[in-house]
């Protein structure tokens, strides 16, 4: 199966249908690995699929040219979901160099034995004429492995952009003009804020790379090829990237008996009682860390509370924190709270975390043992309206 981008440049990669766990993130609408493959006076396939749809690579790009024709793989990224199938793609391609970077080469050779491989290392901004068409290389470091590049073809000005501006869709269709862009959007931004966030510096120095070329299609490697909205993903990108909070609380909390639901409650509606702000509120176990993760990647304070159990928060509330805490979004406040029975723990918990996040926390972390009374439930809306006046402030 194939998808044409330009006469001789096509899609020729795997719709993985029914994934819904990649690496902890949860893909709820499935995924894509794109492959692209370009005819011209030399044959090039820009990238390759995760291993178990090696098969499927191959047979795509077999309806296109004999496998021995290939001149060039390009492995713009060595994370497995692209590379996963090189092993079995270079051993088909037995006259094909693969181009790529010196630390893609690295990584490459520490997850498959690359014995007999002929690489071409390229330098940044270096080019390779293939024919009508000329790849240029340009280094996109920690966008987001420290391998990871860009394929441009200026002569269709079109960027093979490996993850960056990509999303986990799996369709039938493959340009963005093809699909609702609220969808896109949506996905574009879960994609962005549970992979991309973390390295906000690395894009907007690639964006700015980028802001020199002229470009009518972007062919990531996930998702679908933008044509019709390039700058509003542009757009997207550069908002994201330069990780600015909003006037947002998100309330994350996990709960035994109710307790610490109900503190949850009170909490959202000292929020609320403060005109402009926006608020989310999630039971940790009903959501997923990847939901979660979209909803504070634009938040300025966060409540965060569980039960403790066993002197500790609840295993959701510590994964939840685990995961932020890589991720690392421009949160500035904070609230705990929780409840406990007879050995406190997991508020300790929350604070200290607050700490080593270096989020100010607008109050002593707010306690009840057993269910709250109406002293803590007034605390609590006291000190969700003190975090809702944080947000306020840009
Ligand atoms: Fe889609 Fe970083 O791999």
């Amino acid at each position: 199966m194939h998808t044409q981008l330009f006469p001789g440049i096509d899609w020729v990669g795997f719709v993985d249908w029914n994934i819904r766990d990649f690496h902890s993130y949860n893909t709820e609408r499935g995924a894509t690995y794109n492959s692209y493959l370009i005819r011209d006076e030399k044959t090039v396939l820009i990238d390759a699929v995760k291993k178990a749809a090696a098969d499927t690579l191959l047979a795509n790009v077999r309806e296109l040219t004999d496998l021995e024709k290939v001149d060039y793989i390009v492995c713009n990224h060595a994370e497995q979901d692209h590379a996963g199938a090189m092993g079995q793609v270079v051993a088909m391609m037995p006259n094909a160099e693969v181009v790529c970077t010196a630390k893609c080469k690295e990584i490459l050779s520490g997850y498959t034995d690359t014995t007999g491989w002929k690489f071409k290392i390229v330098a940044n901004g270096e080019t390779l004429s293939i024919g009508e068409n000329t790849l240029t290389f340009i280094h996109t470091p920690m966008v987001h492995w420290p391998d990871s590049m860009f394929t441009y073809v200026a002569e269709k000005k079109l960027l093979f952009s490996m993850d960056g501006f990509g999303q986990h869709v799996a369709s039938s269709q493959r340009f963005d003009d093809e699909m609702p862009l609220d969808v896109l959007m949506e996905e574009a931004k879960i994609y962005y804020a549970n992979i991309v966030y973390p390295y906000g510096a690395q894009v907007a120095r690639v964006l700015e790379a980028a802001a020199g070329l002229e470009i009518a299609m972007i062919a990531p490697s996930h998702g679908l090829i933008w044509r019709k909205n390039i700058p509003t993903i542009l757009e997207a990108y550069k908002r994201w990237s330069a990780k600015k909070s909003e006037n947002k609380v998100v309330i994350f909390y996990d709960t035994m008996w109710e307790s610490t639901e109900i503190m949850a409650k009170a909490i959202y509606e000292g929020v609320m009682s403060v005109p402009g702000v926006v608020c989310e509120m999630h039971h940790v176990r009903k959501s997923t860390l990847t939901e979660l993760s979209t909803s504070a990647m634009d938040a300025r304070c966060c409540a965060m509370g569980s039960a403790t159990l066993n002197t500790l928060p609840t295993p959701t509330s510590a994964a939840v924190m685990t995961y932020m805490q890589g991720l690392r979004f421009p949160i500035r406040y904070g609230l705990s709270f929780g409840s406990f029975g007879w050995g406190k723990g997991a508020v300790e918990e929350i604070s200290a975390w607050f700490e080593k996040m270096q989020w100010t926390e607008v109050v002593p972390g707010v306690k009840t043992k057993w269910r709250p009374d109406a002293d803590v439930l007034q605390k609590c809306r006291e000190a969700g309206k003190l975090l809702a006046e944080k947000a306020l402030e840009d």
